[in-house]
């Protein structure tokens, strides 16, 4: 079974080819086609709604286009098309629901509308290549608890199934995402600034700097990165110029401060449900940092958890195509294409979207 995936809730235009084996063991990676305007963004440090959507008008259908050609597959060879139908940007959305209900039309294929939340969790059910050697390496198990880390988004979910899934926390305020972001624009640095900071804090003396670590030792699983903002401001207002090396510490303390919250808070949960598996997904689990400091507290302190971490791979992390197909295969249940409609926010402690309506609250 073939599923094309097209997404497009921030400045990506993506859209991508997987195959699964009629069991679900087996979801590998065919293709992978993503056009960015983050090029444009880039002078603004944030993106500019309308800039991405008039680009991601111009991209769709090649983007569409290249996907199938490269995995060598022609439309009548698709089995079903899937969409991220939110949360995001509306313009960029209805650019590919739109043109996804057409396809869906025109092809005669069903069309299963996707939460990119959800989407971040599931790129950790793709093998990167049908040949992959790895093809015995085990899914995900659950319970499983989802931590997903982006621009926008802060959330931490218990999954006891593909479909019972309960929203334990989020962010109060930043995503961590946009904290890095945040971050970086204050110091000068190049948007989007996460991966910029990662590179500059392995320079950086970790003693230096000692941020605050908002809500690390609060009960609820909610978590809160404003006041990391605020507390760097501080340090750059005293300074009347920054030289690098101080800009290399305050990354390291910026990038410590965030994930010692995120790996600490998560393996709590993890604790507390005695979850069989946590799954990252976003554009901040890219952090190498990150990855390795989850790893190492699950191989020391947590070690009794025997819980298995699972982390996509970095390609997978930021937004992609594929995560939607992938998720679309697990969760998703098809609609008359008559009823999708892009839904440009997420209330908080609310998941009420077509796909998501098995997502129950916890308080
Ligand atoms: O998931 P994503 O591509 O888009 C959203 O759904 O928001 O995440 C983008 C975010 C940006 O805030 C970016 O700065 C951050 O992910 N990011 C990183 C890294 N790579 C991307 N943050 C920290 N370290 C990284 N290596
Ligand atoms: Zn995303």
């Amino acid at each position: 079974m073939k599923i094309l995936g097209i997404e497009t809730s921030c400045d990506e235009t993506a859209a991508s080819v997987v195959e699964v084996t009629p069991d679900k063991s087996h979801v590998a990676l065919l293709s992978a086609t993503t056009a960015t305007s983050l090029a444009l963004h880039a002078a603004t440090g944030g993106i500019i709604p309308e800039v991405a959507a008039r680009n991601q008008i111009k991209d769709i259908i090649p983007v569409i286009y290249s996907a199938l050609e490269k995995a060598k597959t022609s439309p009548a060879d698709i089995d079903a098309i899937a969409v991220t139908f939110g949360p995001g940007l509306i313009g960029s959305l209805l650019v590919g629901v739109e043109t996804a209900k057409t396809l869906s039309y025109v092809w005669n294929k069903p069309l299963i509308p996707v939460n990119h939340l959800f989407g971040h969790l599931y790129a950790n059910f793709i093998r990167t290549n049908i040949h992959d050697p790895l093809s015995n390496f085990p899914l995900p198990q659950f319970p499983a608890l989802g931590l997903i880390i982006s621009g926008g988004h802060t959330d931490l979910v218990l999954m006891k199934s593909h479909t019972d899934i309960t929203w334990l926390g989020g962010t109060r305020d930043d995503a961590a995402g946009e904290a890095f972001d945040k971050i970086g624009r204050m110091l000068g640095l190049a948007y989007p600034a996460g991966p910029v900071i990662e590179n500059l804090a392995k320079n950086g003396n970790p003693q230096t700097f000692q941020f605050p670590r908002p809500l690390m030792y609060d009960k609820a699983f909610d978590f809160s990165f404003s006041g990391l903002k605020t507390a760097v401001l501080r340090e750059v207002e005293k300074r009347k110029a920054l030289d690098a090396q101080t800009i290399a510490d305050i990354c390291r303390g910026v990038q410590d401060a965030i994930s010692d919250v995120i790996v600490y808070k998560t393996l709590l949960a993890a604790e507390a449900y005695n979850v069989k598996s946590i799954m990252l997904g976003g554009g901040v689990a890219a952090n190498e940092t990150l990855r390795n400091s989850f790893q190492i507290a699950l191989n020391t302190k947590y070690k009794i958890l025997n819980t298995n971490l699972f982390v996509p791979s970095k390609s997978l992390c930021t937004d992609n195509a594929a995560m939607i197909a992938s998720a679309a295969l697990f969760q998703g249940e098809n609609e008359n294409w008559q009823d999708i409609t892009a839904h440009p926010t997420k209330k908080r402690k609310d998941f009420s979207f077509p796909s998501a309506l098995y997502l129950h609250v916890s308080e």
